[in-house]
Protein backbone atom coordinates (compact mmCIF):
# COMPACT_ATOMS: atom_id res chain seq x y z
CA UNK A 1 0.00 0.00 0.00
CA UNK A 2 1.25 3.70 -1.16
CA UNK A 3 2.02 6.05 2.30
CA UNK A 4 0.34 8.90 0.94
CA UNK A 5 -0.50 10.39 3.91
CA UNK A 6 0.49 14.33 4.54
CA UNK A 7 2.07 15.45 7.87
CA UNK A 8 2.71 19.32 8.39
CA UNK A 9 3.66 21.36 11.90
CA UNK A 10 1.72 24.36 12.22
CA UNK A 11 2.49 26.90 15.27
CA UNK A 12 0.28 29.13 15.51
CA UNK A 13 -0.77 31.16 19.06
CA UNK A 14 2.06 29.79 20.96
CA UNK A 15 0.91 25.99 20.20
CA UNK A 16 1.84 23.41 17.77
CA UNK A 17 -0.30 21.74 15.80
CA UNK A 18 0.61 18.20 14.05
CA UNK A 19 -1.58 17.82 11.03
CA UNK A 20 -2.28 14.55 9.25
CA UNK A 21 -3.59 15.06 5.81
CA UNK A 22 -4.24 13.36 2.02
CA UNK A 23 -2.79 14.37 -1.00
CA UNK A 24 -5.77 16.59 -2.14
CA UNK A 25 -8.05 16.40 0.89
CA UNK A 26 -8.22 19.75 0.30
CA UNK A 27 -8.53 22.01 -2.47
CA UNK A 28 -5.25 24.39 -0.92
CA UNK A 29 -3.12 24.75 2.25
CA UNK A 30 -5.12 27.84 3.33
CA UNK A 31 -8.62 25.54 3.20
CA UNK A 32 -7.09 22.77 5.24
CA UNK A 33 -5.52 25.38 7.87
CA UNK A 34 -8.93 27.19 8.15
CA UNK A 35 -11.01 23.91 8.66
CA UNK A 36 -9.13 22.21 11.19
CA UNK A 37 -7.81 25.55 13.27
CA UNK A 38 -10.86 27.22 12.72
CA UNK A 39 -9.03 30.72 11.57
CA UNK A 40 -11.21 33.70 11.80
CA UNK A 41 -10.42 36.35 9.34
CA UNK A 42 -8.07 33.67 7.05
CA UNK A 43 -8.23 33.35 3.39
CA UNK A 44 -10.48 36.55 2.84
CA UNK A 45 -10.34 36.25 -0.91
CA UNK A 46 -11.25 32.54 -1.06
CA UNK A 47 -8.08 31.31 -2.43
CA UNK A 48 -7.86 33.73 -5.21
CA UNK A 49 -4.18 35.18 -4.40
CA UNK A 50 -4.86 38.85 -3.53
CA UNK A 51 -5.91 39.52 -0.01
CA UNK A 52 -3.00 38.18 1.49
CA UNK A 53 -4.46 37.01 4.93
CA UNK A 54 -3.58 33.42 4.49
CA UNK A 55 -0.12 34.15 4.95
CA UNK A 56 1.87 31.24 5.94
CA UNK A 57 5.86 31.23 6.85
CA UNK A 58 7.69 28.79 6.12
CA UNK A 59 10.04 26.97 8.66
CA UNK A 60 12.00 24.65 7.18
CA UNK A 61 11.99 25.12 4.02
CA UNK A 62 13.37 27.91 1.46
CA UNK A 63 11.96 29.33 -1.74
CA UNK A 64 12.86 31.09 -4.48
CA UNK A 65 11.43 32.86 -6.65
CA UNK A 66 10.68 30.48 -9.48
CA UNK A 67 8.42 28.81 -6.66
CA UNK A 68 5.84 31.26 -6.21
CA UNK A 69 2.31 30.91 -8.30
CA UNK A 70 0.57 33.21 -10.48
CA UNK A 71 0.19 36.69 -8.68
CA UNK A 72 1.71 35.70 -5.28
CA UNK A 73 5.03 37.65 -5.17
CA UNK A 74 2.62 40.91 -6.21
CA UNK A 75 0.08 40.20 -3.35
CA UNK A 76 3.05 39.62 -0.67
CA UNK A 77 5.15 42.81 -2.08
CA UNK A 78 1.92 44.96 -0.78
CA UNK A 79 2.80 43.77 2.56
CA UNK A 80 5.57 45.56 4.77
CA UNK A 81 6.35 41.79 6.29
CA UNK A 82 9.80 41.18 4.57
CA UNK A 83 10.93 37.74 5.74
CA UNK A 84 11.96 34.92 3.68
CA UNK A 85 9.68 32.27 3.01
CA UNK A 86 6.44 33.96 3.08
CA UNK A 87 3.71 32.59 1.12
CA UNK A 88 0.21 32.48 0.16
CA UNK A 89 -1.26 29.15 1.79
CA UNK A 90 -3.78 29.33 -0.99
CA UNK A 91 -1.42 28.59 -3.40
CA UNK A 92 0.10 25.89 -1.87
CA UNK A 93 -1.83 22.44 -2.93
CA UNK A 94 -1.83 19.65 -0.80
CA UNK A 95 0.46 17.02 -1.89
CA UNK A 96 4.25 15.60 -1.63
CA UNK A 97 5.71 19.65 -2.05
CA UNK A 98 4.26 20.23 1.31
CA UNK A 99 5.20 17.00 2.95
CA UNK A 100 7.09 17.65 6.50
CA UNK A 101 6.72 21.19 6.11
CA UNK A 102 7.19 23.15 9.56
CA UNK A 103 4.68 26.76 9.26
CA UNK A 104 3.48 29.80 10.93
CA UNK A 105 0.75 31.35 10.71
CA UNK A 106 1.46 35.26 10.50
CA UNK A 107 -0.58 38.16 9.71
CA UNK A 108 -0.59 40.37 6.86
CA UNK A 109 1.04 43.69 8.02
S1 LIG B 1 -7.04 33.55 0.42
FE1 LIG B 1 -6.64 35.56 -0.23
S2 LIG B 1 -4.56 35.51 -0.78
FE2 LIG B 1 -4.95 33.52 -0.08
Amino acid sequence: MIENKIHIKVFFNNEVHNIITYKNEYRNLMQLLADRLVLDDFGECKGEGKCGTCMILAINKSYSKSDYYRNELNTLSKFKNERDNLRLSCQLLINEEIQGLHLEITEAI
